[in-house]
């Protein structure tokens, strides 16, 4: 980080709580870095922020594995906010009462800030009195705030709901301000890292790609750098960034291995090397991977048959770069939070096409690795990339192979980009694309009967996945209207060769999940 930029550590008790809170802060322009609750004091007071939030977690403090969190940084004169676990934490561990009340509050609840006191400087931008709605998840309840706090707000079941000792600076709210239900949850947050913390809202678009562009300097001096393209945002935003940093010394390798969405390596072929004038190495290996996928029909089979053809074109390409020694990787920040405390069960082996092929001799540059996914867009945005990669679905690495039930052909291939391009262009038009976290086609090893015309038919079905979702661990399923589902039926039928049916996939992620494969 910038010498000059401010930090806020968002300490982290679980789920997703922690990543919110942290997009929220660098939302007010002010970095944030997530640490783990076992840090020491040390630790987190040598990342010199400016102010510490404790993140919500879904223990209770009771629980015998409830997380903590050095006690030491209460002492340290840093100004501190606990959010709902963190807020009953800082009450638990600074002498005042939690209790098992039995009645928790789920969802919206309505609160009411007391006179102005300790905590005022926070609600500065709220109605006085209320009350006004706010987002609560809690079992537990700060029934006595710890000595030196006054309380500043109450719910119904929280009588406790907001505290603040001034003199400290440590303040906590058993709501949670991150989320979007909680009505000028945001200002809250500001208050807290611009009143209280005197934070500087430096951590703007520009900035970012300026100190990016420094580090890629510093790491890669004048030798030769590599990035894998694969069309999707990541790759072009790394990229675009690292270009932005060395010019020419960076080569760019697109692998169009016959199973990407249509027109996707002429819009890379237009960006990178027409507009941005990279040097780009476009290998056409549709041939090499179908060859591969013959016969293949399990997914896990499909999915390293596709991540070992790539890894090995990728080296004959590398061999051909003369001394390349970097390797530009797309990773974000939330992989970066995740590795090391992750310990999910792998439900399918992902396949990143910019994955590092172990054996090779390369150093890693990951001008990523800071941002958020929607920093990402914004930093692709300002490096001039086209909306149409900015704002891209995500797309799975193995490609359409993943949304094609059985075996892998050219001919099923072509028939699923044809659906694909329908249920885009429909999805397109009705002002959908940006709402949905993906839409797209799958098409099933089965063959159904049809009639069309005066004949029978027998053909594949096309099924239409739609979700909504924040981060694809978990999905719902898109309640599109019908007479969307309707015009993407009847174009496919009419338009795609091959196929006789349409279907509608009304499975949420658990227990389906979003791809097919
Ligand atoms: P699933 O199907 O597991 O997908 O619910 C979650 C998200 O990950 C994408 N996905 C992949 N991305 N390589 C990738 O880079 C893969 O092998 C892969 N498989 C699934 C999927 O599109 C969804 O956004």
């Amino acid at each position: 980080m910038a010498a000059d930029t401010d930090v806020v550590v968002v300490v982290d008790f679980g789920a997703q709580y922690a990543q919110l809170i942290a997009r929220r802060v660098r939302q007010a322009r002010v970095y944030s870095e997530i640490i783990r609750h076992d840090a020491t004091a040390e630790e987190i007071l040598s990342r010199r922020p400016k102010g510490i939030i404790l993140s919500g977690g879904p223990a209770s403090v009771y629980a015998d594995w409830a997380p903590t969190v050095d006690p030491a940084i209460f002492a340290a004169g840093v100004p501190i906010l606990g959010i709902c676990y963190g807020a009953q934490l800082m009450t638990r561990q600074l002498g005042g009462t939690v209790a098992r009340t039995g009645r928790g509050e789920y969802g919206r609840t309505p609160l009411t800030l007391g006179a102005p006191g300790a905590a005022a400087s926070l609600f500065a931008d709220w109605p006085a009195g209320g009350p006004i709605d706010v987002w609560m998840s809690h079992g537990d309840a700060v029934t006595v705030a710890p000595p030196g706090f006054v309380v500043a707000a109450t719910t119904p079941d929280a009588p406790v709901a907001a505290m603040g000792d001034a003199e400290r600076r440590l303040y906590a709210v058993q709501f949670h301000p991150e989320v979007v239900h909680t009505e000028r949850g945001q200002s809250l947050i500001e208050r807290f890292l611009f009143d209280v913390c005197g934070a500087l809202p430096t951590w703007t678009h520009t900035n970012i790609i300026e100190h990016a562009v420094e580090q890629i300097r510093a790491q890669v001096g004048a030798s030769r750098v590599l990035c894998a393209l694969s069309g999707g945002v990541d790759s072009a935003v790394a990229a675009a960034l690292v270009h932005r940093a060395v010019g020419d010394q960076l080569t760019c390798v697109f692998v169009d291995n016959g199973l990407m969405r249509a027109g996707e390596g002429e819009q890379v072929e237009e960006t990178f090397r027409r507009q941005f004038h990279v040097d780009l190495v476009h290998v056409k290996a549709a041939d090499r991977f179908f060859g591969v996928l013959e016969g293949v029909t399990d997914p896990e089979v499909k999915r390293k048959a596709i991540g070992e053809t790539f890894i090995r074109i990728f080296e004959e390409v590398a061999r051909d770069v003369d001394d390349a020694r970097f390797l530009v990787q797309g990773t974000l920040y939330p992989d970066v939070i995740e590795s090391g405390t992750a310990d999910a069960a792998n439900i399918k082996s992902h396949h990143n096409v910019g994955g590092l092929p172990e054996d090779m001799a390369f150093d890693l540059v990951e001008p990523l690795r800071l941002l958020f996914k929607d920093e990402v867009r914004a930093v692709g945005e300002e490096l001039g990339l086209p909306e149409e990669i900015v704002w891209r679905q995500p797309f799975p690495g193995p490609g359409l192979a993943v949304r094609i039930v059985g075996e892998v052909t050219p001919e099923r291939a072509a028939v699923l980009r044809a659906a694909d391009v329908v249920v885009l262009d429909e999805v397109r038009r009705a002002g959908l694309y940006d709402q949905l976290w993906q839409s797209f086609a799958v098409l099933p090893a089965v063959r159904t009967v049809g009639v069309m015309g005066d004949g029978r038919t027998y053909a594949y079905p096309i099924v239409i996945r739609a979700v909504t979702s924040d981060d694809a661990m978990t999905a719902d399923w898109a309640r599109l209207p019908y007479d969307l589902v309707e015009r993407i039926s009847s174009r496919i039928i009419n338009e795609v060769d091959g196929v006789n049916r349409v279907a509608l996939d009304v499975t949420s992620k658990p227990p389906g999940t979003i791809e097919w494969e």
